[in-house]
C-alpha cells in the first residue's frame, strides 16, 4: 500500500503538475483556484481576481435570425469580437425560458432556453465556442423569485394544501389589507391577493414575479440541483441576482419606523441569509472551481465582508451600487461629485482586507450609459472621458466587469417620450406616478433621460447598416442609438485611436502588472474635486493613476513631491515623465510606473 502511494507520489504528481503548468501558462494566463500562491501584500491569488468580465445582455447583443431580438447563436458569431478586447469571463444576462416580464429575470424553466434566443444546443456551441477560445462563461442565478408562469407556482396558487403552496410565501390578509407595508420595486405593494385561496403572495419585484420560499428546504435543494445541471454543462459560476432578498423575517414587519425610503435595505436583512449562501456553497460551489459575484441589493459597504471574506465560505465578491447609484433615488436624478466617488472607493478599501475580495464596475443592464452618466458624452469629449473611466475600470481594486458597448462609448438614447421605454419599471412608476397626477410628465422624462435602465438596453452598434447591424429585422425590439453610423464595432476596430482599442491596452496592461491587480491601494489627493491621482503598491512595484474628470486643462502639482515617473499608458497624447507637475488636458488619463 505504502509502495504504491510511493509510486503515485514519485511518478503521477510530477505528470500532474506538469499538466498543469502547461494549462497556466500555454492556455490559461490566470492562476487557478487551487494554487496556494500569495502576493507580497497577502493576497490569494485566484483566476477569478484576476479576471476581466465582460457582461452580455443577450436580447440586445446581435441577432442572428432577423426577428429584431439578440440571440445566442448570434453571441456565438461575436466571440472573436469579445476575446479580441481580452477579457477572460463572459457574464451572461438570463438567457432562461421566461415571459419576459422583466426581460428575463422572470425565470419561467431553468433548465430551458428562451425560444427567442435559441435552443439548448445553441448554448452548447455558444459554451464550446466560449471555451475553445480560453474564455470562461458566468451565469445569472435568479432565484430570489421565478416567474408566475413557472409550473411551481402554477401549482402553489391553486390550494393552500398544495404541495407546492410552500414554494412561495402566501400570507393571509392582515385587518382585510396586505400583510404587511413592503413596496414593489417596480411601483405598489409588494403583495398580491390571488383569487384562488384570496390569500397574498409576495413579490418584491413585478407581480409576474413571485418571491421563492427560502425557508422550504425542498426549494433551496431544487436551486442546488438548477446549479449543478448548468456547472455540470461547464459553466463557470455565477452572478447572483438580488442574493440578499433570500432570507425573509418570517414575521414580515412593516416597514421600521426610522425606515428612509430605501426598501433594498430593509429587504436585505432577513436573518438567515449567511445560513443559505453557505449551505449553498457547501452543497454545490465548493464542488467546483467557479467564481461566484452577488448581486448585493441593499447591502452596505462596510458589510462587505459578512459575504465575501474567504474564511467565511459564501461568496466570491459582490456587486455594491454606492457608484453607480449615486446620482439616483429610483427614477429621479440627483447631483453628485467626484469627490463622493473617490470617497467610496477609499470606504471599499478600508473595509475588505486581504481575505476578501471587490468588483469595479460603471455600468451594467441596470444602469444609463458609463460615458454619459459619468463622463462627457459631447463629439468633443466622448473619446477622452469614456477612456478615462475605461482607464478607473481597470486600475480600481476588484475584479473589473465591462458593459457591453462601452468598449464602444455608446450613449444614453434621446428618449422623449413614455411609449419609446421598454422597461417595466419605467412603465409601472409611469402608471403609479404620472398617470395619477402625482408626478409632472415631462419632469418623469426629463429624469429617465438620465437614469433609465433602457439606455444600457438599446441594441448593439455592430456597423453604420440600419439598425447599426444589429439586426436584418425592419425593426429591433428597443430602438438601436441613431447615433450608430459614427459609434459602431466596425469603425471601432478599424480606427487604432478608438475606445475599443484603449480598453485592449488597458486591459493587456492590467494582465501584466499584478500590482495593477493586487496592489495596495491609495488616494493622493481625496479633497480634490477633478484630479484623481492614486497608487497602486505591491511590493516593490508602484504605479500611478492620474486623470483629469473635467474639460478643462489642469497643470496638476503631484502631492507629497512625487514625481510622475515613466509612462505607462494614456489616452491622449501626453508624454511627461519623471515631473512633479503634470499638464493635463480635458478627460485625460495617464499611468505611471513609479
Ligand atoms: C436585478 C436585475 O439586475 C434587474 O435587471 C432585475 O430587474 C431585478 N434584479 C429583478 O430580478
Amino acid at each position: 500500500m505504502r509502495t504504491l502511494y510511493s509510486l503515485i507520489v514519485v511518478f503521477a504528481v510530477p505528470l500532474i503538475l506538469a499538466a498543469r503548468t502547461e494549462k497556466t501558462t500555454a492556455m490559461e494566463p490566470l492562476s487557478p483556484n487551487s494554487q496556494n500562491d500569495s502576493t507580497a501584500n497577502g493576497y490569494q491569488k485566484k483566476w477569478w481576481k484576476e479576471a476581466v468580465v465582460y457582461q452580455i445582455y443577450p436580447r440586445s447583443f446581435k441577432d442572428s435570425n432577423g426577428d429584431g431580438i439578440g440571440d445566442l447563436k448570434g453571441i456565438t458569431s461575436q466571440l472573436d469580437y469579445i476575446k479580441g478586447l481580452g477579457v477572460d469571463v463572459i457574464w451572461l444576462s438570463p438567457m432562461y425560458d421566461s415571459p419576459n416580464a422583466d426581460n428575463g429575470y422572470d425565470i419561467r424553466d431553468y433548465r430551458k432556453i428562451m425560444t427567442e434566443f435559441g435552443t439548448m444546443s445553441d448554448f452548447d456551441e455558444l459554451l464550446k465556442g466560449v471555451k475553445q477560445r480560453k474564455m470562461k462563461m458566468i451565469l445569472d442565478l435568479v432565484v430570489n423569485h421565478s416567474s408566475d408562469e413557472h409550473a411551481w407556482f402554477a401549482e402553489s396558487r391553486k390550494s393552500k394544501d398544495n404541495p407546492y403552496r410552500d414554494y412561495y410565501i402566501w400570507r393571509p390578509a392582515k385587518n382585510g389589507k396586505e400583510p404587511n407595508n413592503w413596496v414593489s420595486y417596480f411601483s405598489g405593494p409588494a403583495w398580491k391577493k390571488d383569487p384562488a385561496t384570496g390569500e397574498y403572495y409576495l413579490h418584491l419585484f413585478a407581480e409576474k414575479q413571485p418571491d421563492l420560499n427560502w425557508e422550504n428546504p425542498k426549494v433551496r435543494h431544487e436551486v442546488y440541483d438548477i446549479m449543478k445541471f448548468w456547472l455540470d454543462k461547464g459553466a463557470d459560476g455565477f452572478r447572483m441576482d438580488v442574493i440578499p432578498f433570500i432570507s425573509k423575517d418570517q414575521s414580515f414587519p412593516d416597514f421600521p419606523k426610522d425606515y428612509d425610503g430605501n426598501f433594498g435595505k430593509v429587504y436585505a436583512l432577513g436573518p438567515k441569509l449567511h445560513d443559505y449562501i453557505q449551505e449553498m456553497n457547501r452543497e454545490v460551489l465548493s464542488k467546483y472551481d467557479v467564481m461566484t459575484v452577488g448581486e448585493a441589493a441593499g447591502w452596505t459597504l462596510e458589510k462587505t465582508p459578512l459575504l465575501v471574506d474567504e474564511r467565511r465560505n459564501e461568496l466570491n465578491m459582490i456587486f455594491q451600487f454606492d457608484v453607480v447609484g449615486i446620482d439616483r433615488q429610483r427614477w429621479r436624478w440627483k447631483p453628485w461629485t467626484w469627490r463622493d466617488v473617490k470617497a467610496i472607493y477609499t470606504r471599499y478599501d478600508k473595509a475588505l482586507d486581504v481575505h476578501s475580495w471587490n468588483t469595479v464596475f460603471l455600468s451594467n443592464h441596470d444602469n444609463p450609459r458609463v460615458v454619459s452618466h459619468f463622463g462627457d458624452d459631447s463629439p468633443l469629449f466622448r473619446l477622452a472621458s469614456a477612456k478615462a473611466l475605461a482607464t478607473i475600470l481597470l486600475t480600481q481594486k476588484g475584479t473589473p466587469f465591462i458593459y457591453q458597448g462601452d468598449e464602444l462609448g455608446m450613449t444614453n438614447y434621446p428618449f422623449t417620450k413614455i411609449e419609446e421605454f421598454d422597461d417595466i419599471e419605467v412603465k409601472n412608476a409611469w402608471k403609479a406616478e404620472v398617470l395619477t397626477g402625482q408626478v409632472d410628465a415631462a419632469d418623469y422624462i426629463a429624469h429617465l433621460r438620465k437614469t433609465s435602465r433602457d439606455h444600457s438596453r438599446t441594441p448593439m452598434q455592430w456597423d453604420s447598416s440600419p439598425n447599426g447591424g444589429f439586426t436584418t429585422a425592419a425593426k429591433a425590439w428597443l430602438a438601436v442609438n441613431p447615433n450608430y453610423k459614427e459609434i459602431n464595432a466596425k469603425q471601432a476596430l478599424t480606427d487604432p485611436n478608438s475606445i475599443y482599442h484603449y480598453f485592449r491596452s488597458v486591459i493587456e496592461l492590467r494582465k501584466k502588472t499584478p500590482a495593477l491587480i493586487y496592489g495596495d491601494y491609495a488616494d493622493l489627493d481625496p479633497r480634490n474635486a477633478s484630479i484623481f491621482a492614486y497608487t497602486r503598491t505591491l511590493g516593490a512595484d508602484k504605479y500611478l493613476v492620474v486623470l483629469n474628470l473635467s474639460k478643462e486643462n489642469v497643470a496638476y502639482t503631484l502631492p507629497g513631491a512625487l514625481k510622475a515617473g515613466q509612462l505607462a499608458l494614456s489616452n491622449l497624447e501626453g508624454k511627461e515623465e519623471n515631473v512633479p507637475v503634470v499638464n493635463l488636458k480635458g478627460w485625460e488619463a495617464r499611468i505611471y510606473k513609479l
